[in-house]
Formats: structure tokens, sequence, C-alpha cells
């Protein structure tokens, strides 16, 4: 790595290293080619001292990456500041909100960057496109460009434990048209923010109302997808859920509002005595990588998987019956959440006396050795940065 040396000293002189790509290979793709422009080490940000202290979400480092898409293409790739976007007041995504984004995490540990399953991160955004009729954008091209922008940054990454890098590419409908159908111009672009514990209860057992008011999602329409709707559709269920101290709604199926479905941030397992069951992919929740990941390690250690669909009846009999012995969360987020409380027409269920259940704690630590490059990656899930 030859560049690094060069674009220090750039840097420390003060000067703009622009046109300059910090990595091994130039991140390109047919006509593209990636272009850099880095602020001086002089006015970059302060970094947080206390990275655990972070509220999630709220804290961005120096450089975001952004590419244009018009006249049926892809164009003008770079690295550059972090600042506000200009939009024209009747961009697309304002009105009728064509809007895609992703959520995934970079670790570093030992000063080594990782990312976690990154491509299928990239393979989701396209999936979510294509569903609001917005464009795809390169697979490889736009990981060579996080990996690059993620070299870049490096020195946000928090080290401590418990802490990472939140990664959000994002795609928007820039065309200015009033008129409902799809936009012919897009913004893509990737904003990095260093973030402690997702839930303010840490790794402690979380608290969910089951909503049976509102619902999330319905088959054929967009729940699969990780589009702005599904979160503005959760809002008001989840306010009025916080309003009662609970940290999450559990969404129950539109149709019957019977089935478990997921959260507004994970998709949930329930541990019975000899099955750990979670909701089938039926195109009402996302298809979370984090799930994902629980079902393939599940298998390995040779536990009983069923991607089924549970009733809210049988959960919470299981429950006060004791057949269900755990009840968790899976997302990018809080990776693991133990779920200890469930409120459902006006009772409260408490799940394995309101502590975290060993299966959920062993996945915990699982999935987080294997993105910290610090248990055995067996599937090759883990990038090195
Ligand atoms: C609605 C919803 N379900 C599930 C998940 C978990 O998905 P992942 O594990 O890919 O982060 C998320 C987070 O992105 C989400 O927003």
């Amino acid at each position: 790595m030859q560049w690094l040396p060069a674009f220090l000293l750039l840097a420390q002189l003060n000067q703009k290293p622009k046109g300059q790509v910090p990595s091994a290979r130039q991140a390109s793709c047919g006509y593209m080619k990636l272009k850099v422009d880095l602020i001086p080490l002089r006015q970059r940000k302060q970094k947080p001292t206390d990275p655990l202290k972070l509220e999630f979400g709220t804290t961005f480092t120096d450089h975001m990456f952004t590419m244009s898409y018009r006249e049926g293409m892809w164009n003008d790739p770079r690295i550059g500041p972090f600042q506000p976007l200009s939009l024209n007041p009747a961009a697309m995504c304002l009105h009728y909100g064509q809007g895609v984004f992703e959520g995934m995490k970079a670790y570093r540990r030992k000063g080594k960057v990782y990312l976690f399953r990154p491509r299928d991160n990239i393979l989701r955004l396209n999936s979510s496109a294509k569903r609001i009729v917005m464009p795809e954008v390169d697979i490889d091209f736009t990981l060579d460009c996080l990996k690059d922008l993620i070299r870049i940054e490096r020195d946000w990454i928090p080290e401590v434990s418990g802490t990472s890098l939140y990664i959000r590419p994002t795609m928007i409908a820039t065309e200015p048209k009033l008129g409902v159908r799809a936009s012919l111009e897009y913004l893509f672009y990737i904003i990095l923010s260093p973030v402690g514990p997702y839930f303010r209860e840490g790794f402690n057992p979380v608290k969910l109302l089951v909503s049976e008011k509102y619902v999330r999602a319905v088959r054929g329409g967009i729940g699969f997808s990780k589009t702005v709707g599904n979160y503005a559709a959760s809002l008001l269920a989840g306010k009025e859920a916080a309003d009662q101290g609970y940290s999450q709604v559990l969404w129950l199926d539109a149709l019957d509002r019977q089935y478990i479905e997921e959260t507004s941030t994970m998709n949930v397992f329930v541990k019975f005595r000899d099955e750990l069951a979670t909701s089938p992919l039926d195109g009402t929740i996302l298809p979370g990588i984090t799930r994902d990941s629980v079902l393939r390690i599940s298998r390995d250690w040779g536990l009983k998987v069923s991607e089924r669909r549970v009733s809210i009846h049988e959960l919470l009999k299981g429950i006060e019956a004791g057949t269900v012995q755990e009840v968790f969360g899976a997302g990018t987020a809080a990776i693991i959440a133990p779920i200890g409380e469930l409120s459902y027409q006006g009772t409260a269920y408490v799940i394995n006396g309101g502590k975290t259940g060993d299966l959920t704690r062993r996945l915990y630590d699982e999935i987080l050795g294997i993105q910290c490059g610090e248990r055995q990656d067996s599937h090759g899930w883990v990038l090195s940065v």
C-alpha cells in the first residue's frame, strides 16, 4: 500500500489531495473512476472521546461517497467532504417516497478493519431499489468505493468492545418533477457514523409492545425491501410503544393479526424447547442478514431450525407454560437483542424470568466474534479492508 505515506504527507502540508484513490486497485467500473477530494487534516472534526457514550447515529465522519444517476447511467463517483445535500424542493424523493437504504458495520480490532457480509447488503440495496423502480448499482464497484471510504475514515472506527462504525448507503430520487411516476435522476451516497450500543439497555433484555392497532406491511407490498416508507409506517406505533415504556413494537401480520413478523429494526426468533423458529420470508419482513447468519450458525450447531409462522397465541401460551425458553431479535444495529417481556392486550408476559437466555448470549458472542475477526469465519462472511 504505497499510497498512505504520500497521502498523509500531502494532508499534513495542508494541501487538498484531489483525485487520489487510496486503495491498491483504483476503484473503477467501465467508464467510471472514483475521484477523491479529501479535507485537510487540520480541518477535520474532533473524534469522539468516549464512543460507548455516543447516541446511535448522531455523529458522522469527515467524508462521504456520492454518485449520481441521469440519462440511464451512474456518473461522477466521488469521495468528498461530508456535507448537506442540495436538493430541489420538487425532488421526487420528497414527494413520492423513492428512497432506499442499507445498514451495515465496520469493526476495528487489534488494528485490523473488518466488514461483515457487505456484498449481501449491496445485493439487498439493489433488490429494494428494483421494487420501487430505482436503478441498481454495480456491486463490485460499490464495494470497492465503500472500502476506499472506510480506509480514508479508518481512524473514526472505534476500537473498544461494543463499538463499531455504522455504514449507511442511501439512494434517493432527485429529479425535480411533480407527478407520480419513477424519477429519471438519482443520488446514491454512503455516510458513516461511529456508534456504541443500539439500545439504552445495552445487551440486557428489551421489552416489546405487540401491535394490534397498526400494521407494517402486507404481502405484495414493500415490506421485504429497505425503503423509507416502511419506516414511516412504523413511527406512530413506535412512539406509542415508547410512551408506554417499550423499546420497540412487535408487528403481527396485516391480514389475520395473528402471526408474529418482526420489529422495526430486527427479525425475531423464538426458542422453544426443541426448536428455534423465525418467520418465513414471504414478502412482508426484511430478509435480515443477521437473521440468515443466525439460521446458518444454528444449523451448524445442530439445532432444529424452522422458518415458519408462529402465532401470538402459540408464543404467549408457550411463555406461560415455559416451553418458550428465549425470544430474541436479530439485526445489524443491535446484532442480537434479548427480549425479556412482551405486552399484548394490556397483559405483560415475562420471558425466561426477564433474563438473557443461553442461546441468545451464545449467538451474540459467536456473531460478534466473527464480525470482529476473533472467531473462525467458516462461512467466509468477513471481508478485511
Ligand atoms: C425492519 C427490519 N427488519 C430486520 C432488520 C435486520 O436486518 P439486518 O440483519 O440485515 O440488519 C432490519 C435492519 O436492517 C430492519 O430494519
